[in-house]
């Protein structure tokens, strides 16, 4: 389903368009997506086999209601391509996410999807306040996350210059910002903050940094975060909201004029608001899951999908589609570290890879400064308590650090202690994590 693309600059008439035509729309592409889904993925058309429901059953858009979710542990179930609605042969491209284990979750885009996606990168930027022209400095990693290629490929597509930075190496990206003078940077805001002490440190003032606007997603933030970066950059910092499954950044993206939370691409992504405990779909405006079904996607079609992320729906300002709040939390229990999804179970699988450790840990996540702390403490076995030489111990947490950052992609301090030195539950529950970040408002 091609779509007409704006010249830079203009507005896709779908922006503007009386929600009467954006129904119109969503529900014809609706319907294309859910019968594309049910013949083309067996485990989907399952699920809905055993819910006694058939895409002909889609009459309106509230139908939708009807028909089965589809949750992280899809993906995993059928790792790594049994979820794709088209043969293997004709994905262009690509991506994964973090799994609840050792496995990540994979996802694909045939080359409509790419250009799909550009589309609604390219909206995002425009919205933020970008043009054709700008250059764009991209400092999300680019690879298997979604972040580094999907900035790329919108703001090519808008027709900015792309400076593909990627992540680290803050020197290296302040000189480059110094020496290029982007307009805009792309990049999560707690790499955002560090980036602008950089700038502090080398005595720069905001108002002699080139950047303008800062598109910043990934991780949660608040409006507090927002008016620090605003006042250490001289920017305007805008909302840019999105996840793997769905399509990577550019499901939804705030407005520069309103700053009043991500607006959805609604005739891309459909969104329900679920109480997370029943399932049951919630009005607009009542805080929930959010729920996503795709309406493009040809390699990868998601219909509900659990996002797990806990928000509100808002309705229309700048354009004619609806936001999305703040993110207040999760339904589950990923963590972010430094933009990078995190979940405690794929730690304990690391851990326990060591017959010496028991399963009884504990994270414990602060924030020192702008970034990200995570401090691992385990335990050694009863057996071997108090009985290893110190250079073993440290070699346990040696190899510890090493495999949670080639699997999971984090820097951890590792604590390993003596048997039975963490709290036990009373409660049947452990506490796995302790997070001391302060809470984004
Ligand atoms: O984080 C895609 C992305 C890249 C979005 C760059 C924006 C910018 P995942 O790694 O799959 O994809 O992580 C998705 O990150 O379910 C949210 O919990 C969280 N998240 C993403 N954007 C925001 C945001 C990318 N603007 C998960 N505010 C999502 C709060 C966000 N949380």
């Amino acid at each position: 389903m091609p779509v007409k693309q704006p010249r830079p600059g203009e507005l896709d008439p779908i922006e503007t368009a009386s929600r009467d035509e954006i129904s119109a729309l969503q529900l014809q592409r609706l319907q294309w997506s859910l019968r594309h889904c049910y013949d083309n993925v067996a485990a989907y058309r399952k699920k809905c086999q055993d819910k006694g429901v058939h895409p002909d059953d889609l009459k309106q858009l509230s139908d939708l209601s009807r028909f089965p979710f589809m949750t992280k542990s899809d993906l995993r179930d059928h790792y790594p391509f049994g979820l794709l609605a088209v043969p293997r042969e004709q994905v262009a491209r690509l991506h994964a996410s973090s799994g609840t284990t050792g496995k990540s979750v994979v996802v694909g885009y045939t080359r409509n999807d790419l250009d799909h996606w550009a589309n609604v990168v390219a909206r995002s930027i425009r919205a933020a306040g970008g043009r054709a022209g700008d250059m764009v400095h991209v400092a999300y990693g680019y690879g298997m996350f979604t972040g580094g290629l999907g900035a790329h490929y919108g703001a090519e597509r808008l027709g900015c210059t792309v400076v593909p930075m990627s992540g680290g190496q803050t020197e290296k990206q302040v000189q480059q910002i110094l020496d290029f003078r982007p307009d805009i940077i792309m990049v999560t805001p707690s790499y955002s903050l560090v980036i602008a002490e950089e700038f502090e440190r080398l005595g720069i003032a905001p108002q002699d940094i080139s950047l303008k606007v800062g598109i910043f997603g990934a991780e949660p933030w608040g409006e507090g975060m927002r008016g620090e970066i605003e006042r250490k950059l001289g920017i305007d910092a805008v909302d840019i909201y999105g996840l793997t499954e769905v399509m990577g950044p550019g499901v939804a993206c705030e407005c520069i004029e309103s700053k009043d939370g991500p607006v959805i691409w609604e005739d891309h992504f459909y969104p329900e608001i679920i109480d997370p405990n029943t399932g049951e779909v919630l009005p607009d405006g009542s805080e929930g899951e959010l729920v996503f079904t795709s309406l493009t996607k040809e390699a990868f079609p998601v219909i509900r999908y659990r996002t797990r992320d806990l928000t509100r729906l808002l309705p229309p300002t700048s354009r004619a589609f609806r936001r999305i709040g703040k993110i207040t939390g999760r339904s589950d229990d990923m963590l972010i570290v430094r933009g990078v999804n995190v979940f405690p179970t794929q730690i304990e699988e690391q851990i326990l890879r060591d017959a010496r450790l028991t399963g009884n840990y504990q994270i414990v996540l602060a924030r020192d400064g702008h970034l990200d702390h995570v401090e691992v403490r385990c335990e050694l076995q009863r057996e071997v308590s108090g009985k290893l030489p110190p250079a073993t111990v440290d070699d346990i947490r040696r190899r510890l650090q090493h495999h949670i950052k080639t699997l999971i992609g984090i820097s951890t301090r590792i604590e390993v202690m003596e048997f039975d030195t963490l709290p036990r539950t009373q409660t049947g529950k452990a506490r796995r994590v302790i997070d001391q970040r302060p809470k984004q408002l």
